[in-house]
């Protein structure tokens, strides 16, 4: 169990509060490349409690701005992109990317009044089909992109997506560590190991031995977490899981050509996430066969990790990533099906990912973790929890930024699976494999 201080330090992101300031001193990714137009519509998203608008100028740069025109509020989600700036259509005042008004024709020719007004604009960098936002203090001088290697990788490496779950970003978070919950949650009676593309031996040893034993030690970027199940009579399988501050997690790969896949679980506020889904391989461009697996899910008709391109609601105009609200929702009920319960699966949910928001989305839009019973399988949990809320209190309380902060050579790591003899040390014999330079040097069973 967490206090109910903890707890809130925990939750909530806006401005001013503990964890919500550290997380403003990162780099926040949000909004693909694709989503935004040269001198076309402004992307509505909101991050840490904060509505803001994407767009892309007639130079390509990419704007983040708030929506609240700072001569009389009315929204710039209606204004003119147009040539380098976006202009307000209620009295024609204009911005740039920096949010610099560069025109103001509602006022007198001889007036400097422009000059006095600056709106509210954030620093972006765009890489790889991805845009960053940098919320932070240090809008003149601000950090270096983390060095992760999903958005580090071409593009056609990478397979993204976005959905929005209604809850506190930390719930999914604390999903994706808690490698326990699988062996029930995502299982099935008729297919047991078919839980990605292929059956590999990972997969049976995960199944077989349903309480793993975790174990969890802090690093400079995060949290090093493994869980252990048994392998052969002499030898452990070893699946490990990284958390990188301030919300990003890697999960442990399968089989020799692995596809490495996690999260940049992204608080839109204290009660929505934006789950950012990436699927990777570190050496060659996805095939097609796993392309489209990942855009259409399992041939049962099943959702995988990532929503599929029908998983969601018709795009709600007017609300922030309107077009990445599921369709599989708390309201109703993950449209479950009890008898498929029955005779198939586990849950009866359609697919992984509304199996974990299932769980997440109705533990309450923000759970009480005063209520919470932890067993030995909630270790890495518990860890993690600690490294965000160690991070946020020494910002909050002294003043000194996590060293992931500055240094983007931190991120530079990978998840692995290993199977090792039982009298050997896990983190000594997964370290070469946990680093993502060399490119090639990684392990998956
Ligand atoms: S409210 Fe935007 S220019 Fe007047
Ligand atoms: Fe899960």
């Amino acid at each position: 169990m967490l206090s109910i201080a903890d707890n809130e330090l925990l939750t909530k992101v806006s401005a001013g509060t503990p964890t919500g300031d550290l997380m403003r001193r990162y780099w926040i990714p949000a909004v693909f490349s694709s989503e935004v137009e040269k001198d076309g519509i402004p992307h509505r998203t909101r991050l840490l409690g904060e509505d803001l608008l994407v767009l892309r100028l007639t130079s390509g740069k990419i704007v983040a701005m708030s929506p609240s025109c700072p001569h009389r509020g009315a929204s710039l989600f209606f204004g003119r992109n147009e040539q380098e700036g976006l202009r307000c259509v209620y009295h024609g005042w204009k911005f740039d990317e920096r949010g610099k008004c560069i025109d103001m024709p509602s006022e007198p020719p001889e007036s400097n009044f422009k000059d006095k007004v600056t709106h509210l604009a954030y620093r972006t960098i765009e890489r790889n089909g991805l845009i960053w936002i940098y919320m932070g203090p240090n809008q003149d001088n601000p950090p270096l992109l983390p060095n992760l290697e999903w958005n580090l990788v071409p593009q056609d490496q990478c397979f993204m997506t976005k959905r929005i779950a209604q809850n506190n970003y930390f719930q999914t978070l604390e999903g994706e560590i808690d490698s326990s919950h699988s062996g029930f949650l995502h299982s099935s009676f008729t297919d047991p190991f078919r839980l990605t593309t292929k059956q590999e031996q990972g997969m049976i040893y995960k199944m077989r031995d349903r309480h793993p034993r975790f174990e969890a030690l802090d690093t400079d970027y995060g949290v090093l977490i493994g869980a252990r199940r048994n392998a052969e009579k002499d030898s452990y399988y070893w699946r490990i899981t990284q958390f990188l501050l301030p919300f990003h997690t890697i999960i442990p790969p399968y089989g020799n050509d692995p596809l490495f896949s996690g999260h940049a679980w992204v608080p839109m506020d204290d009660e929505n996430v934006i789950a950012l889904c990436f699927t990777y391989n570190p050496v060659r461009p996805l095939t097609d066969s796993e392309l489209d697996f990942l855009r259409h899910g399992r041939h049962d008709g099943l959702e995988t990790l990532h929503p599929t391109i029908d998983a969601f609601l018709p795009k709600i105009a007017n609300k922030p990533e309107g077009a990445w609200w599921p369709k599989h929702h708390i309201d109703n009920d993950f449209n479950i099906n009890w008898e498929l319960q029955k005779t198939t699966q586990y849950t009866g949910l359609p697919g992984t990912w509304v199996q974990d928001s299932g769980m997440q989305e109705t533990m309450g839009r923000v759970v009480n973790r005063a209520n919470e019973h932890l067993g030995v399988s909630d270790t890495a949990i518990i860890r993690a929890r600690k490294s965000l809320l160690n991070a946020s209190k020494l910002l909050s309380e002294q003043g000194i930024e996590p060293t992931s902060v500055n240094d983007p050579n931190v991120y530079n790591i990978r998840s692995a699976s290993v199977v090792i003899p039982k009298n050997s040390d896990w983190i000594t014999a997964s370290a070469q494999f946990r680093i993502a330079d060399p490119r090639e040097n990684f392990a998956a069973i």
